[in-house]
């Protein structure tokens, strides 16, 4: 439910990073920051700082950090606004609902009536199985027969429903809960006839949860041997968002930011026999293939993803595409492959929590690798698939977003493959070069059909700097320089220049003209800027609240991290400012550096343009702009005392 800016504003008030941090770890004090271990790895010195000066956080060991809110978004693994509920409640802020059109109210408590519906479902489901002669009969017996125990069966919250046509439906209307509700739930059905029967009907259930622990929709297995279908699941609602959903993230998550790794499998059973096994950080997806909101659920936890795949699951194929999508978002994938015949679930039950463990650390390989081998295997059966296998693994690489882990992986399946690294690598650019020219189509494509909607000029433009602004590429001068010009923007944009001025307007002055190439960069500048034509000074603390994860980050890392910055600028050759520098000076300096970085990199560039270029006559062309840039970076190059070879 939407809540009033006032809300939020009196929660980012009242907040204290110190006290909410405290919810959670134990903090120690030593100089000016607060310690603790990091929550998000495994540590045995603190990493983990709070500064209660600025109000932030910062986990050196991970990177992350942020305010109170994005502490509680952190370990909760929850959205915007349910942190600040959370937070409202701590202070006993009085949550401001906004004002909301009847349309919206009626779309609002829609969702509402089915959480209660549910809800009421799953109490029901459970009171059957514990209390009911035909859901201890059948249904337990079931569970207990499978091995789960109580608590297990407790903590997952399962049930049964009894093999009538009307049990819940019943139930429900005795409760005056409406059938429209409870069909749109997803829990009865219409006949042609038109009249109400349940879904759910002789089989035992699985209540799906959402991150935060609401019930959005149930599995059922049957309790036949040979019924088909086995499952039956709820359908999409407003509440159930299939593709947004991992069973067993709600029971998994605190483990699974503990162990800093998450286990992957199929089904329901998979999900919790490990659990009950003491293999915690584990969620399934549900007989469906991945997607990416799945991923970045994950990845709210954690960075790495095991799967682990059924011995007799024929598609281990189908689902190693879903993998590549792990590696798109930049997450580590392992695989655990299980022997002939046996899911995690029963293999688990055979050899015992210990064992399995073991099982999984001495099975687990690299997915990268698994597939090469994989590939390997049937090339040597079938020499004439190799052209297409190391295509298919090259194309898994190349998905990986590090350029240093995808060196890594070129090399290391050459040496598998027994294929010159070159050959992978180029075979790699081939793939990239075709998929860039696909994106950079798409990206014409769109923009011509916005340019014809939006009709003028300038908005187009910033639409596009938007679309292309990307994660922090950090090992690159050029956008370490901006940064850096960022950070002196709004660490000393109030001060005065030596004639008189005030430094934020000599700075953007100067750098008008550069396009900068860090997309996060560009947007607080811009930001400061449009502030600063209504004569406002945008100071850190703005940036340190923004509701802009990214640039928020960026902010507590340029405010927190300085001195280890500043250590890896000077490598770069970036001057950060000393204590007693005249701050004009280091301004300047920093001009100029940036000016020759980017123009450094617009060298690199065109030199590029001539290596591809196509025609005489284009070579000629990118030809003269290199030279006019070389001559322009030269200059800056000797105005900078550069030594360059
Ligand atoms: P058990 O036989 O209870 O151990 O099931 P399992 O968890 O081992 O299931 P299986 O490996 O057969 O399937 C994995 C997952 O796919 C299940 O947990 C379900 O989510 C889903 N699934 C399996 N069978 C069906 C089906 O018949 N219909 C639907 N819709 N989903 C199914
Ligand atoms: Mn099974």
């Amino acid at each position: 439910m939407p809540i009033k800016d006032a809300t939020i504003q009196a929660v980012q008030q009242t907040a204290d990073i110190l006290e909410v941090v405290e919810d959670y770890l134990p903090l120690k004090k030593k100089g000016q920051n607060w310690w603790a271990l990091s929550p998000f790895t495994d540590e045995k010195t603190p990493s983990f700082s709070v500064n209660p000066q600025k109000g932030i956080y910062k986990c050196f060991s991970t990177g992350k950090g942020g305010d109170a809110i994005s502490f509680v978004m952190e370990m909760e693994g929850v959205g915007f606004i349910e942190a600040i509920k959370t937070l409202a409640k701590k202070y006993s802020i009085q949550i401001e609902e906004t004002e909301l059109t009847q349309e919206q109210k009626e779309a609002i408590s829609e969702k509402e009536s089915l959480y209660i519906v549910l809800n009421f479902a799953a109490e029901y489901y459970k009171k059957l199985l514990q209390t009911h002669e035909q859901g201890k009969a059948l249904g337990m017996s079931y569970f207990k027969e499978r091995g789960f125990i109580g608590k297990t069966i407790e903590d997952f919250g399962l049930g049964y429903a009894l093999d009538s046509w009307d049990g819940l439906l019943n139930e429900a209307q005795t409760k005056g809960y409406k059938q429209e509700i409870l069909e749109q739930a997803g829990l009865i059905l219409k006949s042609e006839r038109g009249s109400f029967y349940d879904r759910f009907r002789g089989r035992v259930l699985f209540p799906i949860h959402t991150v935060t622990g609401r019930i959005v929709g149930f599995g059922a297995r049957t309790l036949k041997k040979d019924e088909k279908p086995k499952y039956i699941n709820s359908p999409e609602s407003e509440v159930y968002h299939k593709s947004e959903i991992l069973y067993g993230i709600f029971q998994a998550k605190k483990a699974i930011r503990e162990q800093d790794n998450c286990f992957l499998v199929e089904g329901y059973t998979d999900v919790i026999s490990l659990y009950q096994a003491g293999i915690e950080n584990v969620v399934a997806s549900s007989g469906t293939s991945l997607t990416n909101e799945q991923i970045k659920l994950v990845s709210r936890f954690t960075k790495n993803i095991t799967v682990l795949y059924d011995g007799d699951s024929a598609g281990i194929k189908a689902s190693m595409r879903g993998v590549d999508l792990i590696l798109e978002q930049g997450l580590d994938v392992k695989i655990v492959p299980f022997p002939e015949g046996e899911d995690p679930d029963t293999y688990v039950r055979k050899v015992g929590g210990e064992k399995f463990k073991t099982y999984l650390q001495e099975h687990s390989s690299d997915f990268i690798l698994f597939k090469t081998r994989l590939g390997l295997q049937e090339t040597q059966a079938n020499p004439s698939q190799k052209a297409a296998v190391i295509r298919d693994i090259v194309q898994s690489v190349v998905k990986i977003p590090d350029a240093i882990k995808r060196s890594v992986f070129f090399r290391e399946c050459s040496e598998l493959l027994g294929i010159e690294e070159d050959i992978l690598i180029s075979e790699g650019n081939k793939i990239l070069l075709k998929e860039e020219r696909n994106q950079k189509f798409r990206e014409q494509r769109q923009a011509k059909q916005q340019a014809e909607r939006l009709d003028g000029g300038g908005l187009v433009e910033d639409t596009l700097a938007d679309a292309n602004t990307q994660a922090p590429v950090l090992n690159d001068p050029v956008s370490f320089q901006e940064r850096e010009c960022v950070r002196i923007l709004l660490e000393y944009g109030t001060r005065e220049t030596e004639d008189g001025g005030k430094l934020c307007n000599y700075l953007l002055d100067e750098i008008d003209q550069i396009d900068f190439h860090d997309g996060l960069s560009k947007r607080i500048i811009n930001e400061y800027k449009e502030a600063l034509k209504r004569n406002e000074i945008l100071a850190i603390n703005h940036f340190l609240h923004h509701a802009d994860d990214q640039i928020k980050q960026l902010v507590v890392d340029m405010v927190s991290e300085k001195n280890v910055l500043s250590q890896n600028w000077k490598k770069h050759h970036i001057i950060v400012p000393e204590k007693d520098a005249s701050l004009d000076k280091v301004v300047y300096s920093n001009m100029l550096r940036l000016k020759y970085r980017t123009i450094k990199k617009m060298c690199q560039e065109s030199m590029q343009m001539i290596q591809s270029a196509q025609s005489e006559e284009d070579v000629n062309e990118a030809m003269q702009v290199y030279q006019a840039l070389k001559q322009q970076e030269n200059e800056l190059a000797k105005f900078l005392g550069i030594v360059y070879s």
